[in-house]
């Protein structure tokens, strides 16, 4: 699999010091993080195991953080792709848009239900691929299933939305507006935490 190596624009953050900033934010917005520790190694690999990245052309991630999972994206990523990473918290996206210098990335400041209007600024039309690591359980009520609801609409038929969570509360929310749903226990992180992987199947895109 070819990849483009990453250049850093400023000094790049060591591991403490993306910690650091991560624990800062959470003391700052506890509700809008859910977590005191950025995701593990293992969970990356276990998520990101799963994309079909030669057919990949649109990659979406939902809260990046410190960018726990968008350097592993595109290290896998095709050269021609695109990622697309869209966080509430600007204070991430700053960070973000200081350390990763790679033309395949687009940052943007916003919240994941208007995931359809950033798709169509960016240029594209439908994703092949949303990730999400955002605490659907402390958002204020009703946006989780909006969100769902605008991942389900901007996904390409066939295409995948994978969610990392410390609970289950999501599973209600993406039965609502996916039916094809696996969901398992990912032991190798702190805490241990629940994957999904729902599919927009060919009836749902129909339907949409
Ligand atoms: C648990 S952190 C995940 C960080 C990183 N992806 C990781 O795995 O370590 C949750 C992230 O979701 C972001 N977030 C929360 N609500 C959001 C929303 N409605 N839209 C986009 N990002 C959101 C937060 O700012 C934070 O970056």
């Amino acid at each position: 699999m070819a990849s483009i190596p990453l250049k850093t624009k400023a000094v790049p953050a060591s591991f403490l010091g993306q910690w650091s900033m991560f624990f800062r934010q959470f003391v700052k917005h506890p509700g809008m993080i859910g977590s005191v520790i950025p995701s593990s190694p293992a969970l990356v690999s276990s998520m990101l195991d799963q994309v079909d990245w030669q057919r990949t052309r649109l990659f979406v991630e939902y809260g990046p953080g410190v960018g726990t999972f968008t350097r592993p994206v595109l290290e896998r990523m095709h050269p021609d792709a695109k990622l697309l990473a869209i966080d509430l918290n600007l204070d991430f996206v700053a960070w973000l848009e200081a350390q990763i210098d790679d033309p395949r990335l687009r940052v943007v400041h916003g919240s994941a239900a208007d995931v359809r209007r950033f798709i169509s600024e960016a240029g594209h039309q439908q994703a092949d691929y949303i990730l999400s690591g955002i605490p659907f359980s402390t958002l204020p009520d009703g946006v989780g299933e909006l969100i769902c609801a605008e991942t389900q609409r901007a996904l390409r038929p066939g295409g995948e939305f994978l969610v990392y969570q410390y609970s289950a509360f999501v599973r209600r929310l993406l039965t609502g507006q996916f039916n094809d749903i696996a969901e398992r226990v990912e032991w190798r992180n702190i805490p241990p935490c629940r994957t999904f992987r729902a599919m927009k199947t060919v009836s749902l895109a129909q339907a949409a």
